[in-house]
This record gives structure tokens, sequence and C-alpha cells, in this order.
């Protein structure tokens, strides 16, 4: 099935915020954000901006009529800075005027006075300075300081993965409308509307129930819109509420890279031992998470990146650290794999540097230490695993010793152009780490012309949920999909929803669906078994009809709704899903956090021009664990999708903070993002047909996030090529991997081994700022 999307969408019809119809009267927002990273303030001067033409107000943290509070999981983020900035871009004020441009012009006329503090961009400086977002927590398994002795060989170093803009094509945005009795109703960007719900309420000092949100759909959110929507609906919503007008604030471009949080840069310290035949028996990790000013999603995502540390090896001793650091950066948040993929970034690393020092390829270790089913994970968690299976399918249906050596023979004829390989297999655990975050709820009412409305928690922002949901509700029903309509995702009709995350909304939602419609449909069932006296079990709906021993009926669907409905029986139902065996101990650090694993592996192929430092991402292959795929055109399209967001964030996706923590890349002209011409040139994406059963929605495992780890193997691909041509580069594992960086490395002299520490802790913020 086509996603219901696609039509509205290639015809520029689809409805996201800024295409709603304007009520009259509406006014304008936009943000003064604070020019220093760290002070004081000592003088906010409003005059000019007041008297600006079309400005109608201009708020600031004293009319906040609740609480000056937006934080999710720690309260540490006020929504307008009262006497202290803590990030270039922190809200100060809100202008609110008759357009957006005389709401920008005055902007530029408040002048604010600011007693500059110390700037902290490095999250290592941060720890040192015991500047954390929250106690660091440890993941651990075996006993890595007794198995050091047992180790053969033993490496250590530095790996660093720098953040990512999540550059959703829609930009964040709400639109607040006052309706009676205090009430509010606010259009979001926001892929969670409960928590808008809920930060827009305390920000007013209103219970839930007098604000509903409403998302209609997202032009991507990425993660970038879990926690970081929620700001620009309440600043609507204060507005509003206060000017008893409807007020719409949809940031441009550059507002939302400046003021929004983006991927957790991380540093990190790594020491591998591996034995005589490569087993990994032992690995020690340290990581310092790039927080930002304010924990936003931090604790969270820091949780997964342990989760994540092994990626899909079986490794029986572990020590993983993880420091969530207070940076004066913009709160860094949740995006696509939500620090699983800096956390699997940095054992790949180490297998890496095993192996260069051994003279083997990575492969050859990755391979020995594929975790298998019945393979406990660090955090306790047994894997049932397809690990194998992907990897040893991807190297017989691609013909990886071809692949080998028609890349060995190309090194060896070319001198000025090189080619890398390297393969990624990933695993990763679906569900909320949260446990109690995973729950899912759906209404569900067919009307008496046999036309369902379908609503859930679940917020489309072009994964193509609302396409699942819809098939769910078609095939309990056994009817036409266009009987089903997805209606937008209200508060007001799904309530206290989970954000759509984790990549698990088609099965937190799903199953709810599946459960209402059951419903539904055993209660038709149960009329027709009165009315033609049969048993309700030889009753099945199939192709909008009744069918009774499999044997088709002239009953229609629609008959059978009216008949339902002269019975008064109820064509309306809500369900809620909670996914079962889940559990996890913080304070044991040890569960079984996750619904099931997501396994696959790519091979990632690459040719770099050796003059110039330019390259070319040749091929990326891939054996992929879709379980039993109930959507293959969607599941391909968000695995292409992750593996060029993923290639975007290891290649060309360079951030750059200054020292004073000011976003250098802060437009598309200084931040390079994949586009068409960098996506592979081949993308060949194989089906693994797995034959566990699984929880998830008829057995279609979750797809959204895994795939951008693919990306990782792009990375390490172009670090073969470079060896290739200079087998003594010096690289550090420092990710972007950029034409530039590459360069320097292509012509790079070997460390002496006493300037090698040094170096490798060189920061890719460092870097790029030389
Ligand atoms: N695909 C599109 N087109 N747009 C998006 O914003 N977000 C990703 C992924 N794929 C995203 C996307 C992220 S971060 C997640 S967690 C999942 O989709 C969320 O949707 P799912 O739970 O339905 O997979
Ligand atoms: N993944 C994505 N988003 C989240 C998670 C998670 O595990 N926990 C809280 N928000
Ligand atoms: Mo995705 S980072 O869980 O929104």
């Amino acid at each position: 099935m086509k996603n219901i999307d696609s039509r509205t969408h290639t015809r520029g019809e689809s409805i996201y915020l800024d295409d709603i119809p304007l009520i009259q009267g509406t006014l304008f927002g936009a943000s003064f954000g604070s020019p220093v990273a760290n002070g004081v303030i000592k003088k906010l001067d409003l005059s000019e901006a007041e008297k600006a033409p079309g400005v109608v107000k201009i708020l600031t943290y004293k009319d906040i009529t609740g609480a000056n509070q937006i934080g999710g999981i720690v309260p540490d983020e006020p929504l307008l800075a009262d006497h202290h900035v803590d990030f270039c871009g922190m809200p100060i004020a809100f202008v609110v005027a008759e357009s957006t441009e005389a709401a920008h012009a005055a902007v530029k006329k408040i002048k604010v006075e600011i007693d500059p503090l110390p700037v902290i961009t490095d999250p290592r400086e941060a720890q040192a300075l015991g500047q954390l977002i929250v106690p660091p927590r440890t993941h651990r398994l075996g006993d890595t300081q007794s198995a050091w002795q047992h180790c053969q060989y033993i490496f250590d170093g530095v790996a660093e993965t720098n953040g990512q803009e999540h550059l959703y094509i829609e930009t964040q945005g709400a639109y607040a409308i006052p309706q009676e009795n205090n009430a509010l109703k606010i259009y979001s960007s926001t892929q969670s509307p409960r928590a808008t719900q809920q930060a827009s309420c305390k920000v007013l000092g209103l219970p839930m129930h007098q604000v509903e949100v409403d998302v209609i759909r997202l032009g991507g959110g990425f993660g970038g819109k879990e926690d970081q929507a929620n700001a620009w609906a309440a600043l609507c919503a204060l507005a509003a509420h206060l000017l008893k007008k409807p007020v719409k604030y949809a940031l441009d471009r550059m507002e939302d890279m400046a003021m929004t949080g983006k991927r957790h840069p991380y540093s990190s310290d790594f020491k591998i031992g591996l034995d005589k035949d490569f087993k990994i028996l032992a690995y020690e990790v340290t990581f310092y998470q790039n927080a930002g000013a304010a924990a936003d999603l931090s604790p969270a995502v820091l949780e997964r990146t342990l989760f994540h540390c092994t990626n899909t090896y079986f490794i029986p001793n572990v020590q993983a650290v993880a420091y969530s650091c207070k940076t004066n950066l913009p709160p860094n948040t949740a995006f696509r794999g939500f620090g699983g993929p800096q956390g699997m970034f940095v054992i790949e690393a180490a297998i890496v540097k095993a192996a260069e020092n051994l003279g083997v390829d990575a492969s050859v270790i990755q391979q020995i230490n594929l975790n298998k089913t019945g393979d406990e994970f660090p955090y306790g968690q047994l894997a049932v695993s397809e690990a194998r299976a992907c990897w040893d399918k991807a190297e017989s249906k691609f013909d990886i010793s071809r692949i080998k050596v028609e890349t060995e023979d190309f090194n060896k004829n070319n001198r000025l152009y090189k080619k890398g390989l390297a393969m990624m297999p990933i695993c990763f655990g679906i569900s909320f780490t949260n446990t109690m975050m995973n729950q899912g709820r759906a209404l569900v009412h067919v009307y008496t012309d046999g036309s369902v409305s379908v609503s859930t928690g679940a917020v489309e922002m072009g994964q193509g949920v609302n396409t699942k949901m819809l098939q769910v509700a078609a095939f309990v029903f056994g009817i036409d999909s266009d009987k089903v309509k997805l209606q937008s995702t209200s508060t007001s009709r799904v309530a206290n929803t989970s954000p759509s995350a984790a990549s698990a909304t088609a099965d937190l939602n799903g199953k709810a669906v599946f459960m209402a419609c059951s419903q539904i449909a055993d209660r038709l069932k149960q009329v027709i078994a009165e009315e033609m006296h049969v048993a309700a079990e030889s009753v099945t709906l199939k192709d909008n009809h009744v069918y009774i021993n499999n044997e088709k009926q002239d009953y229609t669907w629609e008959r059978l709704i009216m008949a339902a409905f002269f019975k008064r029986v109820s064509l309306s139902e809500h369900a809620h899903y909670a996914t079962p065996e889940i559990h996890y101990d913080k304070l044991k650090e040890k569960g079984h956090p996750f619904a099931y694993h997501v396994y696959g592996t790519a091979i990632t192929q690459v040719s770099i021009d050796c003059l110039r430092g330019t390259y070319e991402i040749d091929a990326v292959k891939v054996v992929h664990d879709f379980g039993v795929s109930m959507n293959p055109l969607i599941d391909r399209g968000q695995i292409e999708g992750g593996i060029v967001q993923g290639i975007g964030w290891m290649t060309m996706e360079e951030l750059i903070y200054d020292k004073n923590g000011k976003l250098k890349s802060n437009a598309l002209s200084t931040y390079k993002v994949p586009d068409i011409y960098s996506v592979p040139k081949v993308l060949d994406i194989d089906f693994l047909d797995s034959s566990y059963d699984n929880l998830a929605i008829f057995r279609s495992k979750a797809v959204g996030e895994p795939p951008l780890m693919y990306g990782i193997g792009a990375y390490f691909a172009l670090r073969n090529a470079i060896k290739a041509f200079n087998p003594s580069a010096h690289i550090p594992l420092s990710a972007p991997m950029t034409p530039e960086k590459t360069l320097m490395a292509l012509y790079s002299k070997p460390l002496k081994p006493d300037q090698e520490k040094n170096e490798e802790t060189t920061s890719s913020l460092e870097v790029n700022q030389q």
C-alpha cells in the first residue's frame, strides 16, 4: 500500500502548520535570543522596540502567569531568561506584532546589557569542573579489571563524534487560538502533543483540560521536536492567553538553527582487550556527552548510549561510564538513534584501532564477536539475535569476496583515486528506555455509513505511521483502505500520549488500534451470530463482506454497520496498549528494557579523489531485519532516508560553535547537508526473512531509527580509502570525515608515540576552529 500522504504531498496540498488558514486578528511572534552564551542580565531595554510599527506587546518572564519552567526530565530550563542567560539564542523576550516582519524588525531594536561569565563549550572541561546535568551512570558486565590479564592485545584511544542539525524541512512553530472560558487550542509542530500541552499549561497556570494540542502532521521531526517544540507553543499560548487573540510563531530557518539544540556531540575514551583469536574479552569506555545548558532529554539520551555501547557484539567484560556534561550551548536533544549512534561509533572505533594495529581487516574482529541468541547485553537482557544471519546473508548476497578483490585491484591500478570498504553491523533496542513511556492509545469510530475514523497518539512526521495505522484498521475490519480515515493527533481525542519517538510509534499505537478495532469487530460478529443463528467464531470480516465458515455472504460491511446501529450496539472503542515483558532497574542497571532488537549489516563502498580530498559513496548494500514488513515501500523509504542522514552525520555535516558559544554553521550556506548528489550511487536493501515471533505490530519490526547507524560505515570506509593511499596516515577517530579532514589525512604523517595522547584528545570542535 502506498503512503496515504503521497498524493497531497506531491501536489503540494498537504497541510502543515504554516498552511492552516488564519483567523482574523491573528498576531505574529518573534523571539529575542541572548547574544551571549553565559552571563547576568544587567538591563533589558524594550523602549525602542515597543514603539516600533505594528508591535502589540513584548513579553518577558515577568508576564508569565504560571511557572517559568519548561524542563521535561529536570526542571532546569526557564521559558524566558530572567536574570541569567546560559546559551546564545536563549529566549529573553517574545515580541507580538501585527505581522511577522514587524515582529522581526522590533526584535532588532531590543537592547540588552549582559555581564559575561566564562563560557564552556567542551564536555570534558565541564566534567572536570563538576558541571553535570545528572549523576554519572555506569553499566557493568563481568569484571574488566581481572579480564585485562587474560588479554593478548590491549588498545586504548579517544573517539569523537560531532553533533547534527535536524534540519527538518518544516521549522519549529505553533499557532495558539483562544477559546471561551480561558481555554486554548494550540496547533503545534510537535512529536509530543502531551508534553506540549503540559508545558503550555505549566507556563500559563492552567489545568490540562483547558488546553487542546492538535497536530496535523510534521514536515519532519527526527527527534528535534520531541521536547523542543514546547517552548514555541508555550510562548504562543502565553501571548494568546494574555491578549485574547490568536498568536502564531513559525521560526525562520536561522532562528531555528541558532536557538534549538541538536544531536549531542560526544568525546569518549576507550580501552579494548582481545585474546589471541581476536575475541574481545574486555571493553571499558567513558562517554562525555555535551548536553548543552539544560537537561532537556540528555539523561535519557545518555542512557541509550550505554545501552548501545557494545553495538551488536557480545563482550563478556564491560564497564561503561557516562557523564552528561553541562556546557553553554543550546540544550542538545533527541536525534534519530537517541545516543545509540554515539555509543556505537566508539566500539567500532575501538575495533578499528585494534584491527589497524594487528594488521587485520576490522571485519575479521567484527565477525568473530557478533552476538548470538542467549548472549547477555551489559544491561542484563538476553539477545534474540539475527546478527550472524544478517552478516552472512550480506556477505553472500552481495558477494563480499568479489567486492574485496575489486577494491584491491582498483587501488593497485590507481594512484590518485582510492576505494574504501567497510562493514557496519547494527543492533538497536526497540522501546522507550524509560519503561513507563511504553504505552499507546487509539480511539476508533465506525460511522453509520460504514466509514471509519481512527485517532491515535501517533504523530505523522513523514515516517508513514498513519498509513500503517490505517492498514491495521482496514485489516481487522476486512474493508478497503479508502473506508478508513486517520484523524489529526489531538490531546482531546487521545490523551496522555507518549511522544512519537523511539521508533516505537507504530508498535504502541498500532497495537492499540488493533485492540480497539478487534473489540468493535467482535461486537459486529455477535450481531451476525444472533441474526443468522451461527456461532460468532464462524464469522469473519473480509473484502467488505461478512463470511461465515469462510464462505462469502451476500451481506456487506455497510449493511452490518446499520444492523448493529439498529440493535444499539456501540460502534466506537477506545483502547490502551502497554508493552508487556519489559522492565528495568536503574539502581542495579539491569533488566529487560527492550521489547526486541533490530539487526542488520551494511556494506559501504566509497571512492576518494586523493588530489582534492573529495569523495563519493559508491554503494551501500544492506541486509536488514524487518521481521515481516507490513509495508515494504514505506520501510524501504525509512532505510534509504536513515542511511543518507547517517552518512551526512558521519561525513559532511559539520557543526561549528566558536569559543564564545556562538553557532558559526548557522545557515545552509555554512552547514552542508546531504543532497541528491550525496546519495549513494547504489542503495541495495535486502530483507532478512526472519522467523521469530516478536512484539512488533503484525511482526513488522520498527524501522525508524536503526538504519541511521548504517551510515557509520561511511566514516570507516573513507578511513580505509585514505589508508590505501597513505598507509601511515594519522587519522584521528573523529567524525565527521569532511573533505577537508580527508585531504589533511591523506597527506598526514604518522604520529610519534609521545604525541599520540595529546593529538587524539583534540576535539573535532577544536579541529574545526583551527
Ligand atoms: N522519517 C521521516 N520522514 N521524518 C522524521 O521526522 N523521524 C525519525 C524516524 N523516521 C523521522 C523519520 C525518528 S527520530 C524516529 S524516532 C521515528 O521515525 C519515529 O517514528 P516511528 O516511531 O513511527 O518509527
Ligand atoms: N527514545 C526516544 N525518545 C525517548 C526515549 C527513547 O528511548 N526515552 C525518552 N524519549
Ligand atoms: Mo526519535 S530521536 O526517538 O524522535
